[in-house]
């Protein structure tokens, strides 16, 4: 099998007497043929060249979740992860996981994590709303959340938990769809009021980046969106988060366009808006103010026309797979 020398650029990370971190880039060669994992790269250097470098591994099969770090700009588990895959031009750079306190090198207190799926209660409660049936169907609607591994992988990679070290983050609720659609669980609709609260559903920015990094095709922001969903649907439109939606969905449905000169008031309220004064002020500076005149669109007949179509067809966006299970 071909071998081609590599340049590992490593973080490495140690924690000084004061309880902030000492950070360095060090540079490791190593040979790798074309199936070489960046798990296999890590051994081969902690065994053969440098004993300190500390990172953690476990299964080596992308089940136990524990070798998630940043390779090559992305989080990603170094055991699923083939050196020449990743490597630009012969170099890999590899760092913690982002969003989490680094204890050493690239081992990282995956703590905080944790503490946000345990907000969520993550386990089944009996209940008013439980039911005993549990269908082919229904499982099918949570199965692809049934597989995380809780790498941390879709955390490191949040651009708002990067912001908002509050928000409960991709993993905390895409395990929370999972309790609020199973049909077992007793507390669907409390759930669902505690998920519409702020830091949680509404906060996600939609960047994706969860789906992108998830080793196991959880797509957590599918879930968030269908949680989102299910919350309108159940008259939680109290928030903030709520409330911006459905102004978006007004606006396109009557103009085509946004309004976005009354947005702010329509999200935040008034007390909201005349705290974001300052913000207005800035952006007024810099000839950013919308036009306070609503404008209609273009093709405003076919917008009106796909919500007419929409309205007759709702689009639903829970998987309803067919139960094809043996008789
Ligand atoms: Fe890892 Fe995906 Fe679970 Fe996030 S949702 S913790 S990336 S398996
Ligand atoms: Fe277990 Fe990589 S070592 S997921």
């Amino acid at each position: 099998m071909e071998m081609k020398s590599y340049t590992f650029r490593i973080q490495r990370n140690r924690r000084n007497a004061e309880g902030g971190v000492e950070s360095r880039w060090q540079e490791y060669k190593v040979e790798a043929s074309d199936t070489t994992t960046i798990l296999s790269a890590l051994e081969e250097i902690k065994g053969h060249q440098d004993g300190s470098l500390t990172f953690r591994q476990s299964c080596r099969s992308a089940i136990c979740g524990s070798c998630a770090m940043k390779i090559s700009g992305r989080t990603r588990l170094a055991c699923k992860t083939h050196v020449a895959k990743v490597a630009k031009n012969g170099v890999v750079e590899i760092a913690p996981q982002a969003n989490q306190p680094v204890i050493k090198d690239l081992a990282i207190d995956i703590g905080p994590f944790f503490k946000r799926v345990h907000k969520i209660t993550p386990y089944l409660q009996e209940g008013p709303e439980s039911t005993k049936e549990v269908t082919k169907s229904s499982f099918d609607q949570v199965n692809h959340v049934t597989q995380c591994i809780m790498c941390g992988c879709c955390y490191s990679d949040c651009t708002m938990a990067e912001v908002s070290p509050e928000f409960a983050g991709p993993a905390a609720l895409a395990k929370s769809f999972r309790f609020v659609s199973d049909p077992r669980e007793g507390h669907k609709k409390s759930r669902l009021a505690q998920l519409a609260e702020p830091h949680n559903a509404w906060s996600c920015v939609r960047c994706a980046m969860c789906v992108e990094s998830c080793p196991k095709d959880v797509a957590p922001m599918e879930a968030i969106v269908k949680l989102r969903t299910r919350m309108v649907a159940q008259g939680l439109n109290d928030g903030a988060g709520a409330r911006h939606a459905l102004a978006f969905h007004e606006d396109i449905q009557k103009s085509g366009d946004l309004n976005e000169f009354t947005l702010l008031q329509r999200t935040l309220g008034i007390f909201g808006a005349v705290s974001e004064l300052g913000s207005a002020l800035h952006l007024m500076k810099k000839g950013k103010i919308p036009s306070p005149f609503p404008h209609k669109a273009d093709g405003l007949q076919e917008v009106r026309a796909i919500y007419a179509a929409l309205e007759a067809h709702p689009v639903d966006v829970e998987t309803k797979a067919a139960d094809v299970a043996p008789e």
